[in-house]
């Protein structure tokens, strides 16, 4: 279980306040997500972090892959849900907003969020989150939140069947940068928003970083959902969490999807 991560670097720039750390750290394994799920069922105490050098079935949204070879960021931290149920969709966005704040502190800017949980830089993916509720009794729940970064990786690694345009931080500033600083980064920026959301009991200052991060609200979008595709302009991040789209047919609320920019012309 000896990795490429430098867990004394990674402790050393950790300042956390809300999180109680337990630390796994792995070279590969199938999923982080996956062994998260392992180790709730198995009993866990506090909160735990699981990382992985690469994943040799990563998971994206909607039962996608997701590409995970050496050089990615991937890792999953597994949390009580806070303020209740309605934690589960909100921590998506938090993370989205944790994420942004630790690609920005290496240096890249344009960065921009997409509904729900994707984060962009321009229009191409350079982070994705998938977030699972795990409810063992209807009192005993926990909250995974999988992150995957695509850092030192270049895109033109990446498969040509994938779904989006991705980008990688490589990519984009021409070097190799630290996983050690921008996992400590995403998890210094996650504690922080959780330390709001506890104090104010509301997850309404995360809402308002998200909103001023989105590069969705005010876009033309076609979200589908698996069942049906609907067109219109994403209007609102609603507090819950759902985006309202102004339709041909009204506003509808979508609470789930896959959402596409599209140009307004
Ligand atoms: C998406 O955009 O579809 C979400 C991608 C989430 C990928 C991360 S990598 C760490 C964690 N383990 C997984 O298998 N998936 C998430």
């Amino acid at each position: 279980m000896n990795s490429m991560l430098d867990l004394n670097l990674t402790n050393k720039c950790l300042k956390l306040s809300v999180l109680q750390l337990q630390v796994e750290v792995f070279n590969e394994i199938d999923s982080t997500n996956l062994e998260a799920k392992r180790r709730i069922t198995k009993g866990i105490e506090q909160d735990l972090l699981i990382v992985s050098s690469r994943q040799t079935t990563g998971r994206g949204r909607n039962n996608r892959t997701w590409f995970s070879p050496e050089g990615g960021l991937y890792f999953s931290l597994v949390l009580r849900p806070r303020l209740g149920p309605q934690f589960a969709p909100l921590s998506s966005l938090l993370c989205a907003c944790a994420v942004a704040e630790g690609v920005q502190s290496l240096g890249i800017e344009n960065i921009v969020l997409k509904w729900p949980n994707d984060v962009l830089v321009l229009e191409d993916k350079i982070s994705g989150i998938l977030n699972e509720l795990v409810t063992i009794t209807p009192v005993d729940n926990w909250v995974i939140l999988g992150i995957g970064i695509n850092q030192n990786i270049s895109v033109s690694e990446f498969p040509e069947d994938i779904s989006y345009n991705a980008t990688s931080v490589k990519e984009i500033l021409g070097k190799h940068t630290s996983p050690e600083l921008l996992l400590c980064s995403v998890l210094n920026s996650i504690d922080r928003l959780l330390g709001v959301v506890e104090s104010e009991k509301s997850f309404s200052t995360v809402l308002k970083q998200w909103r001023e991060m989105s590069g969705t609200l005010g876009r033309k979008v076609r979200i589908d959902d698996g069942t049906q595709t609907i067109i219109g302009i994403a209007s609102e991040l609603l507090d819950d969490g759902s985006l309202a789209v102004i339709t041909e047919d009204g506003t509808v609320n979508v609470t789930i999807g896959d959402v596409t920019h599209l140009r307004s012309d």
